[in-house]
């Protein structure tokens, strides 16, 4: 494999954001502990939800959002956060799902990177990796979940391409399948995260790493850690006022988007959105 050490070892850029419009989101399947086919999402109330979450972040926050258009057979193509790693440098990791009924989105995010001119690599072949839902880049470190949706085959080979160190997390409740959905980074240094959804050495190694604001048991439920982070704004799904608090207190702009019609899929802001980096 060639590897591409990544040089820029500051602060990661977000430029803008990937988001897909939920033309054809449904729940058509259980493929997470949130997913019940008795209990689907209220689709135009999921289009007002979505929809004040792109409003926010472009006109309140102004981040620039590009879009892609949702596959008709793809009903979870909206959570655009798993379709890949982005890196420096127009580059990109594509997601190799977990279940059969989210690959159908991979030539899809595959093509939209392909003609936004993105270099592509590949995982290797049955090594699952969900993409930002489980890797964030942080600085000179990948911190990475593993075990639910993506296999620990994925942070050797993060690890050999970009050459930086991985750390790597083990999630432990099928509720929080994803790193995203218990693990929030507001810097490099500093994060908001549910120690419940890691096991004991996992959280040893978040709080050896950096600095840490506990989220309850009761926002963690609701996606408290499922935020998106902009600078010194954070788009929260609405009722976690504990943890806007602590946020708050630290001068950040805290923005509230309800989202039940996506936590019924799993997901919440940050699902929704993907990291892009500068050039
Ligand atoms: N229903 C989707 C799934 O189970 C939800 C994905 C949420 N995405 C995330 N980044 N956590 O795959």
């Amino acid at each position: 494999m060639q590897t591409m050490p990544i040089r820029e070892k500051q602060t990661t850029r977000v430029a803008e954001l990937l988001m897909c419009a939920p033309s054809a989101y449904d729940l058509l399947y259980e493929i997470n502990a949130w997913m019940h086919l008795s209990d689907k999402p209220d689709k135009q109330l999921a289009w007002r939800q979505w929809e004040q979450l792109y409003h926010t972040l472009t006109e309140q926050i102004g981040i620039p959002v590009r879009l892609i258009e949702q596959a008709s057979e793809a009903p979870d193509m909206v959570f655009t956060a798993n379709a890949g790693l982005p890196l420096p440098g127009k580059q990109v990791v594509l997601s190799r799902f977990r279940h059969p009924e989210r690959q159908v989105e991979e030539p899809y995010f595959e093509q939209w990177f392909r003609e936004q001119g993105y270099t592509i690599h590949y995982m290797p072949r049955d090594c699952a990796f969900e993409g930002e839902g489980d890797a964030f880049l942080m600085g000179d470190l990948i911190v990475a979940g593993y075990r639910k949706r993506t296999d620990i085959c994925a942070h050797r080979y993060l690890s050999q391409l970009t050459g930086l160190e991985v750390l790597s997390l083990e999630l432990v409740d099928d509720r929080w399948y994803h790193l995203d959905t218990c693990f929030l980074p507001l810097t490099d240094r500093l994060v908001a995260y549910y120690p419940e959804a890691f096991d004991w050495y996992a959280r040893r190694v978040i709080e050896q790493h950096f600095e840490t604001i506990p989220v309850s048991p009761e926002e963690a439920l609701r996606f408290a850690c499922n935020s998106v982070v902009i600078g010194n704004h954070v788009v929260m799904p609405s009722g976690c006022p504990i943890l806007r608090f602590y946020l708050e207190e630290r001068g950040y702009t805290v923005h509230e988007v309800p989202m039940s019609e996506f936590i019924k899929s799993g997901g919440a802001c940050k699902c929704l959105v993907l990291y892009l980096l500068g050039e």
